[in-house]
């Protein structure tokens, strides 16, 4: 594992867009996987500024969501569809075509998520991962003792996290799905490139775990020391409780 400190949010997001940018050179159709929240938009404004400049092209990327809400409806503002539509897709001038995640308002939930495991196989696999993480060590919506071997599937969001993503429900957790579809740490780990943001004082016990503890799946993150090419970026707040 690869742990970069960068000054700001805004050096993480330029950073990994340029890595981003690098492999779109290499493999103009890589399969890019993306997460939302907060964490990842610098990201995706840096990319989308250099698709702007000709810097890179980006008009044969794929792109696929690592979880999504169940029981909002697609077209909801906040359904992760709507936001990696609105965040990554529009911006980088993609089609709606080039793009897939796991159907969360599906009758059979479970399987539809075996059908997004084998698409991401069908798809020849992710080929860089970006991945935020929460306050409780979880990456994906993988909440803390998620088995480390998991694949996707439908998971009970913890109160902390409801509580964490109220601000995109107008500060009002009632609003707050209780239930997501996530690729498990096992699907995760079949990405080629791993690239974790975290930014602000608030990730820094998360990320000391992640990188200094043991691997365990009371720190789901902590799977990323398990994996061949994993990169982790940090501010430094995030960065401020590695020894
Ligand atoms: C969302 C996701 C989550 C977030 C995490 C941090 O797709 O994968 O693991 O990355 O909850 O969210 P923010 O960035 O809003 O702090």
């Amino acid at each position: 594992m690869e742990v970069v400190i960068v000054p700001d949010a805004a050096a993480g997001g330029e950073l990994i867009a340029e890595a981003m940018a690098a492999l779109l050179r290499r493999k103009p159709d890589a399969l890019l996987g993306v997460a939302t929240g907060s964490t990842p938009l610098p990201i995706y404004q840096a990319l989308a500024a250099r698709v702007r400049s000709g810097a890179v092209d980006a008009s044969r990327a794929r792109v696929c969501q690592l979880d999504e809400y169940v029981g909002l409806p697609a077209g909801h503002p906040e359904s992760y569809r709507s936001v990696v539509l609105r965040e990554v897709v529009e911006p980088l001038g993609l089609s709606a075509g080039s793009f897939m995640g796991p159907d969360g308002s599906a009758d059979d939930v479970q399987g539809a998520c075996e059908a997004y495991d084998a698409a991401l196989s069908d798809a020849g696999g992710v080929d860089l991962q970006l991945l935020g993480i929460g306050t409780d060590g979880h990456i994906g919506f993988n909440e803390p003792c998620s088995s480390l071997a998991s694949r996707t599937r439908i998971k009970t969001l913890t109160d902390q996290t409801r509580v964490d993503n109220a601000r995109f429900f107008g500060g009002d957790i009632a609003q707050v799905p209780h239930h997501v579809i996530t690729q498990g740490i096992g699907t995760i780990l079949e990405a080629r490139h791993l690239v974790l943001l975290a930014t602000g004082e608030g990730k820094a016990e998360a990320v000391a775990q992640t990188v200094e503890g043991p691997v365990a799946a009371v720190v789901p993150a902590s799977a990323l020391q398990l994996h061949p090419h994993a990169t982790v970026v940090v501010d430094e707040g995030a960065a401020s409780k590695l020894k």
